[in-house]
């Protein structure tokens, strides 16, 4: 079976990975590679009206902790079903903005749920669809912070409901994804993000680009 290539971005609020990973699909569109990108939650109209929920508590009541975990997880089954099989089936690189990663880092590390009942639920959500590669974009929870203020500050809204939380929260999220990439060192590479955007799309693109797969006939590869 062909299988493309399946690549994630992670990491705290502020670290940049939204930016990065549109970087890296544009400069693989640009190489000749047909690139499916999604985010999380949402990438799907059902996932997207799910994100709607989690973000604002558009359902006018405040979301359990359990119900976030269950809409999260629901959200990502949909999208692997729909959108990553089938775009890896036909060779495609699919570059997801979050993934199970976030489960855990947020629902399981930062929220306190059991880490391993957290990760079980994401197999089975996900049918274990895991990441060829996952880019965490790592860095200190204050200066995320400041850049999401200032973020929010530029676009005149206010914070989301995960920018909401404390920085221990957050800081609890940080450390889950190191412990998480240590757990998984061979899938993981740790992009530390705090530099300027150019140097950390260049180390973006380092990690990724020994791993890409070799274009169809007639297609293009420049890197
Ligand atoms: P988003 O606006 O996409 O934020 P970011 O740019 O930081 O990715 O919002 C997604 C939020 O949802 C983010 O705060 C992390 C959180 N989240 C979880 O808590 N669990 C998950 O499984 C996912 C996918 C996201």
């Amino acid at each position: 079976m062909t299988h493309g290539l399946f690549i994630t971005f992670e990491g705290p609020e502020g670290s940049g990975k939204s930016t990065h990973a549109h970087r890296v699909a544009e400069r693989l569109t640009a190489c000749g590679y047909e690139v499916v990108p999604a985010r999380e939650p949402g990438g799907t109209p059902t996932g997207e009206a799910i994100r709607e929920i989690l973000q604002h508590d558009a359902a006018g009541e405040p979301v359990a902790p359990q119900t976030e975990l269950l809409l999260f997880a629901s959200s990502r089954a949909q999208l692997v079903q729909r959108v990553i099989k089938p775009a890896l089936a036909r060779g495609a690189i699919v570059i997801c903005d979050r993934f199970a990663d976030s489960t855990t880092a947020y629902q399981g590390y930062g929220r306190g749920f059991d880490v391993e009942r957290v990760l079980s639920l994401n197999d089975w959500a996900t049918g274990r669809v895991v990441p060829d590669v996952t880019l965490l974009m790592d860095l200190d929870v204050a200066l995320g912070f400041e850049r999401i203020h200032q973020r929010n500050l530029e676009a005149g809204h206010g914070e989301d409901r995960f920018e909401r939380e404390t920085l221990e929260f957050h800081q609890r999220v940080r450390d889950g994804y190191l412990a998480l990439a240590a757990r998984w060192p061979e899938r993981f590479r740790i992009i530390p993000s705090d530099q300027p955007v150019s140097v950390v799309q260049a180390a973006a693109w380092d990690a990724i680009a020994g791993l890409l797969p070799a274009l169809p006939e007639g297609g293009r590869h420049e890197g």
